[in-house]
């Protein structure tokens, strides 16, 4: 060995040496955690799955960007399933085992009302990522939404159904054992009384319902030209397939529950035509979008929906509010003090303006939204049968006291 090779090879030794003596990433501050309780299992998860890939783009994106004021975020993910006691469950180990200073989650309005309170009682700011039903941030001080509620997008959805269709009898459907289906209903029956569609039937069914042959022949035995169904994705999808086998040629408007591509493989070539209002457009040129759109097109070969752009910015939320709390109080001042930080975390977040891929958004007190662009879009389905776009049909600004659609549909961009 010549004396050069003898020389690296002791100073390798000694760096060795002195890396083994150094306490491993003793400089690296502990990530914060934050809880993503979302239905990754279930007749939601079409919904949920979505949510997950909102919120993993979501956490490498802010760690990137240097996490909050340099420590890390970590997102830690438990399974909310679809029904109310595996949202409290997931509620419960993120809040009390994983000790998370927030939680964004679950993915139904259903969910919500029994787990937030739970976080309520411990003192968690909950972000909704996709709850719509009215009163949800009643629920808690601690709760907020970043999704709209049915109150602003259900009268947009009909409304553009008659303006561009000139449809005139309705038949209103709505999955009685849901809580958004059966608020987003109210809505939907309050607009048509409001524009003058007449409604010739209410009917209900449950989202555990596998067979729809009898309500879509009863649908469809009240001559409607506009059929308009609250249902979750599972369940609405399947409807819509059996009203389209049946014969039924009219219009259908969906809900909220309609909002996501994972439709496409239940109602398949059914889902053409579908009418939906949507609390985001991927096509929007911000620069947080067009980021935001990129990664989520990298990763999974499409373009973003409403539920992972919503839950983008879920998590944006919290991560841009403890930047805030970091450089106003110091997150330092927190160290022993999980409780203090949580609840000087929900009275942050609640005075932001945040530029998010949904547009920009703030909160009134109670937690609600506040957000002012909105659009209506009519799937159109490829001809595979199993995959389609949402076409943007229009968009509408709902600024307070005023709402304004523009003139003219607007062409119709891939979703
Ligand atoms: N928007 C649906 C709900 O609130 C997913 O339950």
């Amino acid at each position: 060995m010549n004396r050069r090779k003898l020389i690296t090879l002791f100073l390798l030794s000694t760096l060795t040496l002195i890396m083994g003596m150094m306490p491993l990433h003793a400089q690296d501050p502990a990530p914060i955690k934050i809880g993503v309780a979302v239905a990754q299992s279930g007749t939601a998860s079409p919904f949920g799955v979505e949510q997950v890939i909102g919120a993993e783009i979501a956490e490498a994106y802010f760690n990137e960007k240097g996490g909050v004021n340099g420590v890390p975020i970590d997102i830690i993910f438990q399974d909310a399933g679809t029904d109310e006691n595996s949202a409290i469950n997931a509620f419960n180990v993120l809040m009390n085992q994983e000790n998370v200073v927030g939680i964004m989650g679950p993915t139904l309005s259903q969910q919500a009302f029994a787990a937030v309170p739970e976080a309520d009682r411990v003192g968690v700011p909950v972000i909704a990522p996709s709850n719509t039903a009215a009163g949800i941030p009643q629920i808690s001080p601690f709760n907020a939404r970043v999704s709209a509620p049915v109150t602003v997008l259900a009268p947009i959805a009909l409304k553009t159904a008659v303006e561009l269709e000139g449809v005139s009898r309705a038949v209103v459907i709505f999955a009685r054992n849901d809580a958004f289906s059966s608020s987003e209903t109210q809505l939907f029956q309050s607009a048509a009384a409001e524009i003058g569609l007449e409604v010739a039937a209410v009917l209900e069914y449950q989202t555990t319902d596998t067979s729809f042959d009898i309500l879509a022949s009863d649908a469809i035995g009240n001559e409607p030209d506009v059929i308009v169904i609250s249902g979750l994705a599972v369940d609405g999808g399947t409807l819509v397939r059996t009203l389209r086998e049946l014969g039924y040629e009219g219009v259908i408007v969906g809900g909220n529950g309609f909002n996501t591509p994972n439709i496409f493989p239940i109602c398949q070539e059914y889902c053409d035509g579908i009418i939906v209002a949507q609390a985001y457009n991927n096509q929007v040129e911000t620069d947080i979008n067009l980021e935001f759109r990129a990664l989520y097109q990298e990763r999974e070969g499409r373009l973003p929906g409403q539920f992972p752009a919503q839950a983008f910015t879920g998590i944006q939320v919290f991560v841009e509010a403890l930047i805030e709390l970091d450089n106003t109080v110091g997150l330092d001042s927190f160290a022993d003090d999980l409780a203090g930080l949580r609840s000087a975390l929900n009275d942050t977040l609640l005075l932001l303006e945040y530029n998010t891929p949904i547009g920009i958004i703030s909160f009134d007190p109670d937690g609600e939204v506040i957000q002012g662009n909105f659009y209506v879009a009519q799937v159109v389905m490829n001809e595979d049968g199993e995959t389609g776009t949402f076409s943007l049909l229009v968009s509408v600004n709902v600024m307070p006291e005023e709402a304004e659609a523009t003139e003219e549909p607007v062409s119709t961009p891939e979703a």
